[in-house]
């Protein structure tokens, strides 16, 4: 029998979910996304997540870190800067972490934001349980098997094994939405800031994805895109869920074999198919 408490995404639900423009919006409406990612090491971390995050309808996207030249050379939109993110104007989301290495002050500075925050890769090797518990804001996570692994302690192929358990587990230790990356990508809800609650929505399994995602950058991509949904005023569960939905569509309408570039440019068939209904 099905498990009540797994249900699979439903074309018709991540449409009518998706955030689209009315007469009366302005960027700001749209949404002011925060994009810390990047570093000397990894530039394009920040360009891909960016992309992400305008292909992923934002009014706005600030970038913040030592990226910005590579960022405007690709995407002229960007609001850049090199600073701090708490000197950063306005942002109605963060997504933070993608090749970030280890820049522990920008991580601290959007934890402690109370807007709502999206955290990948070297932000989740760097985040603290504690604080990401004491947040007050809605937070999403975004581990691949290896990242879940290690912040619970688990071995990869556990995680592997058992994903929907996994990110049940973590969603209830962190109290964030997890994202759990890989070939069926699962989103599973923490119940909200400071801890998981007793009666847990049910996790969403993503049918859209496919293996030609399997490529570096597509990751960084997918964190755009969610924090462009966060910032648009969707809340964790169905942030993470309509990105991870878009994100798999696009890697279905991409070029094949396609690069991660490639797959923030499809995201815009994926909007375009699912705002044809
Ligand atoms: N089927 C469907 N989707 C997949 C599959 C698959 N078999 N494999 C990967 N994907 C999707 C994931 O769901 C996710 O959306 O591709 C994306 C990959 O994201 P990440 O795992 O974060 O990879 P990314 O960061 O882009 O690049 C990989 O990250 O951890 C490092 O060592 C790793 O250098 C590598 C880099
Ligand atoms: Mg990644």
């Amino acid at each position: 029998p099905p498990d009540p408490a797994v249900e699979a995404l439903q074309h018709a639900d991540v449409a009518a979910l998706l955030p689209r423009p009315v007469a009366e919006s302005d960027k700001y409406r749209r949404g002011v996304v925060g994009i810390v990612a990047g570093s000397s090491r990894y530039p394009g971390a920040a360009v891909l997540a960016v992309s992400g995050a305008l292909r992923g309808g934002a009014g706005a996207v600030r970038y913040v870190g030592p990226a910005a030249d590579a960022v405007i050379a690709r995407h002229p939109e960007t609001l850049v800067s090199a600073g701090r993110p708490s000197k950063a104007g306005r942002v109605q989301a963060w997504a933070v972490g993608s090749g970030l290495g280890d820049d522990k002050d920008r991580l601290r500075d959007v934890l402690a934001a109370d807007v709502p925050l999206l955290i990948d890769a070297d932000g989740l090797r760097l985040a603290d349980e504690a604080a990401l518990r004491a947040r007050t804001s809605p937070t999403v996570l975004t581990p691949h098997a290896g990242e879940a692994a290690a912040l619970l302690g688990w071995e990869r192929e556990d995680v592997e094994a058992r994903r929907l358990t996994a990110a049940r587990e973590l969603a209830g230790r962190t109290g964030a939405t997890v994202l759990l990356k890989g070939s069926t990508t699962v989103v599973a809800d923490g119940g909200g800031s400071g801890g998981g609650s007793a009666e847990a929505a049910p996790v969403r399994i993503n049918p859209t994805g496919t293996g030609w995602l399997a490529t570096a950058g597509t990751g960084d991509v997918l964190a755009g895109l969610v924090g462009a949904l966060l910032a648009a005023g969707l809340d964790g569960r169905d942030a993470a869920s309509v990105g991870a939905y878009v994100h798999g569509m696009a890697g279905r309408f991409a070029p094949r074999p396609a690069g991660a570039s490639d797959v923030a440019e499809a995201l815009s068939t994926a909007w375009r198919d699912l705002l044809a209904g």
